[in-house]
């Protein structure tokens, strides 16, 4: 099965000639771009089910991973009581090697994004448009990569249950789920930057250390090619919905967004190095990062639009 899915088509996304992420889109393309972006989720995920939080075409893709479970043989690559203990602890005990670190990470990464989604569905709901806003698939992706990150981790024989982030990153995305779009757009960018910069290098990572396994490799490679797929069509997605000044905006607290998501997830500046995570995050846009990638959830059929809706764009302000 996975190797039916790695061969299966890239996508492209709706935007492939990003000068830089903090530049602003030409008003056409980000007035087209809603369109666009929806018709391909929906190629890609099929329809939101909003009660249940999933996609037609995205959980049937599920109950096929659960159907051909892929482990690795041998002894395991991470220590499970290591692992326990290490995920509860905001600083990770000293000396461990790659592969723990590693395992941390994945498990860490997401819970910003995850709960933030979650306390905004809380209080809030789905956004008005509901399965004709890419809001509404973009919330829901967020619910997949937890799934798809306790899958990878299964991969290595470690069961992990994720837990809220603390700290600030907590406390950030908890205001920022609350807050009006046309705010939070702006810090959710940089947010999502550094959570892309994650995904890329766990996944090059996954490569160099697991490679001797070329199986449980393929299905790693799979479950975080999707998430990093997701990724980059959000962060196009809230670039569409920035002008100039909020770019800018964007662009001017980067850094201290970066700092802070890095400091509340101290395992990835131990395995990666917090400027490497920082400069691969501005390298979006400029090193081919928006280039077909291999598609664990490519589109098997397209799925008709319910309705039209006008764009987006000009529901949003022009700065
Ligand atoms: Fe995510
Ligand atoms: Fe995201």
């Amino acid at each position: 099965m996975d190797r039916r899915l790695l061969k299966a088509a890239g996508m492209t996304h709706p935007t492939s000639h990003v000068s830089h992420v903090f530049d602003p889109m030409p008003d056409a393309e980000r007035a087209a771009f809603d369109a666009r972006y929806l018709s391909q989720l929906r190629a890609r995920d099929g329809l939101p089910e909003l009660s249940t939080r999933t996609f037609t075409l995205r959980e049937a893709l599920f109950r096929d991973l659960v159907e051909n479970p892929v482990r690795r043989a041998g002894r395991p690559v991470v220590d499970p009581e290591v692992f326990a203990r290490n995920h509860l602890l905001h600083e990770p005990e000293p000396d461990l090697d790659e592969p723990m670190l590693w395992a941390l990470c994945m498990a860490k990464c997401n819970r910003g994004e995850r709960h933030g989604v979650d306390y905004k569905l809380a209080r809030k709901g789905f956004d008005s448009g509901g399965v004709d806003d890419p809001f509404t698939y973009v919330e829901i992706e967020e619910t997949y990569h937890t799934r798809m990150l306790v899958d990878a981790l299964r991969v290595i024989g470690v069961e992990v249950e994720l837990v809220p982030p603390r700290g600030l990153t907590r406390w950030v995305v908890e205001i920022f789920g609350v807050a009006p779009r046309s705010f939070s757009d702006v810090v959710a960018l940089d947010a999502e930057l550094i959570g892309l910069a994650m995904f890329k290098l766990l996944l090059e990572k996954a490569r160099a250390l697991f490679a001797d396994q070329p199986a449980p490799l393929a299905r790693i490679e799979a479950l975080l090619g999707g998430i990093v797929v997701d990724e980059i069509g959000h962060i196009h997605f809230l670039r569409s919905r920035l002008g100039p000044a909020r770019l800018a905006v964007a662009r001017a607290m980067f850094h201290v967004v970066a700092r802070g998501l890095l400091d509340d997830n101290p395992e990835v500046g131990r395995l990666f190095g917090r400027e490497r995570v920082i400069a691969r995050a501005l390298q979006f846009g400029l090193d081919g990062w928006t280039a077909p990638l291999p598609d664990r959830q490519a589109p098997e059929r397209v799925v008709a639009p319910r309705t039209t809706r006008a764009s987006r764009a000009d529901l949003q302000p022009g700065w």
